[in-house]
């Protein structure tokens, strides 16, 4: 049944109050669905700081949004490369000795539909070491400074966990022997959703005041496929995109903003449009299907997680 906690409409960023003093640090804030999710804190008076792998469409996108709210609009970005951890390290880095406060961390960037095996510089089959390692150490890193703000964590993650093979194939986990673009996307995202799960039930019980929330966008008119995935990926999405089927990147950010700054989310939940086929339509809480917190996988990657990135949780 379509949950109607925000009304008919669902939840839009008309719920929101002034964001003025808070700080919000999202991934991938250039494009997309953060960029628009950027946008709509910054209209609200927030600090928004942004971890992006370019600097070229960083500096564009800064400029395009103190162009819109004005010079003096609190608006920031740190170059991070999700795919390289050193260089996530050293955006954290940076982001503990400038950012006194994070009310939320929105792990907003990924990559998709990536047509064929590319590894990471650390060895990672890219969209698993992209999306979910690189955020994996970006949270750690950041939790302290998160919990000291009584912040939150936001995953953004994706229908797709409903795909593939809906696990993690642990005895092939950069899949050297069977790479498919569309599986391979999956499992990374329900890898993000299984972190967030994980942490929340780690967080149970240790006293420390941070929630982490699941969403993911629907059908958005991105570039995200433009960007990463193959020749008839992006046809075929392009086509699509010319439908009522794709909503816009704006509607695709309310999930994530709502996330972020709403009161009284549950947190063993996937929050997102709630129309036809869940790609679309009123935010609120959708579907999760038990196979994203299936306890035995997250504790497993959780483990195999730590150890292939070196990081260590501390709880
Ligand atoms: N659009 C959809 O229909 C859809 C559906 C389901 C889930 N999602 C999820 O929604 C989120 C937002 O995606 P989007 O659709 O807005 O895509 P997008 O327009 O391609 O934006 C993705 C952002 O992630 C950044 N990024 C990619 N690789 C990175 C890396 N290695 N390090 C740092 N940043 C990196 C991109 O930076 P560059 O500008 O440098 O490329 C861009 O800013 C993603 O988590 C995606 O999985 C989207």
């Amino acid at each position: 049944m379509a949950d109607t906690t925000f009304g008919p409409k669902g939840w839009t960023p008309d719920h929101l109050s002034s964001l003025a003093g808070k700080t919000y640090v999202i991934t991938g804030g250039n494009a997309g669905a953060g960029f628009q999710a950027s946008r709509i804190l910054l209209s609200k008076g927030a600090k928004v700081v942004m971890l992006n792998r370019s600097a070229e469409k960083s500096i564009i996108a800064v400029n395009a949004l103190k162009e819109e709210f004005g010079p003096q609009t609190d608006v920031s970005y740190v170059r991070m490369d999700l795919s390289d951890l050193a260089s996530v390290r050293a955006a954290a880095d940076d982001v503990l000795k400038t950012v006194p406060q994070i009310d939320a961390l929105i792990c907003n960037a990924a990559i998709a539909q990536v047509p064929t095996q590319k590894l990471t510089v650390d060895g990672f089959e890219s969209q698993l070491g992209t999306n979910h390692y690189g955020h994996f150490v970006l949270c750690g890193m950041l939790f302290d400074r998160i919990e000291a703000s009584k912040g939150r964590i936001v995953v953004v993650a994706s229908l797709g966990y409903n795909m593939g093979i809906k696990t993690i194939q642990f005895d092939d986990i950069n899949w050297d022997k069977n790479y498919s673009a569309n599986p391979v996307y999956s499992q990374s995202k329900l890898a993000q959703m299984m972190f967030a799960y994980e942490l929340q039930d780690r967080l149970k019980g240790t006293g420390k005041d941070v929630q982490v929330y699941v969403c993911h966008p629907g059908a958005s008119a991105t570039s995200l496929i433009s960007t990463s995935g193959g020749l008839m990926t992006r046809i075929t999405w392009w086509l699509m995109s010319k439908t009522p089927m794709v909503q816009t990147a704006q509607k695709g950010a309310f999930p994530e903003v709502m996330c972020a700054t709403e009161d009284g989310l549950e947190p063993r939940a996937l929050y997102g449009p709630t129309g036809m086929m869940q790609t679309g339509g009123p935010v609120g809480k959708g579907t999760l299907n038990p196979h994203a917190y299936d306890k035995t996988t997250m504790k497993k990657l959780w483990r195999v997680s730590e150890e292939a990135t070196g990081f260590h949780w501390t709880f």
